[in-house]
């Protein structure tokens, strides 16, 4: 399941973070500097340099918005998150059919982390470029996305994706992965279902013991699914 969760980050942190990514230089580095042997061949983009100090304070800010976001945390049920990563695609540049690593390596504390959910934030104005969508193989097809600066996607990581060619402006983006405590999808998207009945019936003021049931239910569920 594919959810969007508009505003993660406010204009101003949009601005702080593109000011500091605009700035970057040399920290922009070949984009197949991630991507592995098997995904390198269909990656054209550029990466901040994930060791670099623009990388580190940028991380900071969006792991720090991802951690404090209601609906990211109940449609994700994180476990660990890779650092993100930010990347820029300019005219021409694009990213073809792929399937993300299933394990990778945290960098910061060496630790093996799975990819159950994968992320983009977009921070760019999608009226500044042309293309640049990032299109993913559902139930329903494909489905294309291109969401404001701020918003967020989160989609499962096991997902066929592409990010179509650039033909103007330049898009920049930061993406990320989380181990979930819930690995499989369809589990997670009942959870979140379940998370956002429950809420609805709170806010209509409906019947106690029901509720009661329903959110331990979720618990139950949560508790029997979850991995540490
Ligand atoms: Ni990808």
């Amino acid at each position: 399941m594919l959810i969007c969760i508009p505003k993660l980050l406010d204009a101003d942190t949009v601005a702080a973070l593109r000011a500091r990514l605009d700035d970057a230089g040399d920290a922009w580095v070949d984009g197949r500097a991630t991507a592995g042997w098997q995904g390198a061949p269909v990656k054209f983009n550029q990466q901040i340099d994930e060791r670099s100090e623009v990388a580190h304070a940028c991380q900071a800010i969006v792991a720090s918005a991802l951690e404090r976001h209601p609906t990211f945390i109940s449609a994700a049920l994180p476990n660990l998150l890779y650092p993100p990563l930010f990347n820029r695609y300019s005219e021409g540049m694009t990213f073809g059919l792929h399937i993300d690593g299933g394990v990778r390596i945290n960098p910061q504390t060496g630790r093996k982390i799975r990819a159950d959910v994968s992320g983009t934030l977009f921070l760019s104005d999608p009226d500044s470029y042309d293309g640049g969508e990032l299109q993913m193989e559902g139930a329903q097809g494909m489905q294309s996305v291109k969401l404001g600066a701020g918003d967020l996607v989160v989609y499962p990581a096991n997902s066929l994706h592409q990010v179509t060619p650039i033909t103007r402006g330049v898009r920049v983006a930061c993406f990320f992965w989380v181990q979930s405590l819930v690995r499989d999808a369809g589990d997670r998207a009942l959870l979140f279902d379940l998370d956002n009945a429950i809420q609805r019936l709170n806010q209509a003021g409906a019947d106690d013991a029901a509720r009661r049931t329903l959110v331990g239910t979720y618990h139950n569920l949560l508790r029997k699914w979850s991995e540490t």
